[in-house]
């Protein structure tokens, strides 16, 4: 059968595909203790998703079986058509404190990372000065972690994931434990990687105005139904949703949506 294809924008692929999925935990009683149950996500290759949700209601969970970290739930997650079963430095987390080792700089973070990845030698200290001249941490690259801000720390744990060259980005709340203004340059700086790597990103986070900043889309969800109540698909560009009505609107739906116990 002809198909139209609008040549502006090709049709995306689905990357990433959860099925179903569900999650429990069992406590020492021998109860099991539902946390997930019939997630369904289809996220684009490309795409910037972010999850918002109280405190407890499975967003970790969610982000550590697509890390690989939890080989036993239900459902299924593919990765490109590939059911996830393993961790794979194609699916790399970022999480609130940055893991970083104290004890190196931020240039052998990196260098560390490279060659856990089995990046050759010859090739890992070119990469490791590339990566950290992208989050703009050129000058520091000889600074021990300790020597750096929370910021600045946040920036070496991504071009250490970035460095890794993931197929999708897992962040966990990476910004939670920033001040405001700092939080304001690093989501600039996000999607500027963003517009430049195009890598699929799923954000986890507790700040509705950081999920609609960032979010092509926003998955909200609820504890009590142990997954997802809504999403809200954002159509209004990244630069210009500081000041726009609609998004004030969406945020007011959201916030509804989450403070309604439903
Ligand atoms: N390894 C584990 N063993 C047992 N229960 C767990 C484990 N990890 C998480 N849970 C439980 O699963 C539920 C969801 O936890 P999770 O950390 O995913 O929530 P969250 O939405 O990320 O919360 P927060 O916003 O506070 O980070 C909680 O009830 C928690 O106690
Ligand atoms: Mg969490």
């Amino acid at each position: 059968m002809m198909q139209f294809k609008n040549q502006s924008s090709p049709p995306q692929k689905v990357f990433l595909s959860l099925k179903n999925v569900s999650k429990k935990y069992i406590q020492r009683n021998s109860e099991s203790n539902t946390v997930l149950e019939n997630i369904n996500i289809q996220i684009l290759d490309g795409e910037i998703v972010t999850i918002l949700g109280k405190s407890g209601c499975g967003k970790s969970t969610l982000l550590n079986l697509i890390a690989g970290f939890e080989n036993s739930f239900g459902g299924e997650i593919l990765l490109n058509g590939k059911p996830v079963k393993d961790i794979s430095p194609e699916r790399i987390m970022m999480f609130q404190e940055s893991a970083l080792f104290p004890w190196l700089t931020a240039f052998q973070n990196v260098d560390f990372a490279l060659k856990m990845a089995k990046v050759p030698k010859n090739q890992r200290e070119k990469q490791a000065k590339h990566y950290l001249k992208i989050v703009g941490l050129s000058d520091y690259s000889n600074s021990y972690i300790h020597q750096l801000s929370g910021g600045m720390k946040q920036r070496v744990s991504l071009a250490r994931a970035l460095s890794l060259n993931p197929k999708i980005l897992l962040m966990d709340e990476p910004f939670a434990a920033l001040d405001i203004t700092i939080k304001k340059t690093l989501y600039k700086e996000l999607l500027n990687l963003h517009k430049k790597t195009r890598k699929t990103i799923l954000f986890v986070t507790h700040n509705i105005n950081e999920a609609v900043l960032l979010g092509d889309r926003v998955i909200v969800m609820s504890p009590r139904i142990y997954g997802i109540k809504k999403e809200y698909p954002i159509d209004i560009p990244k630069d210009q949703r500081d000041d726009d009505l609609s998004i004030k609107n969406i945020i007011n739906q959201i916030t509804a949506d989450l403070y309604d116990n439903a």
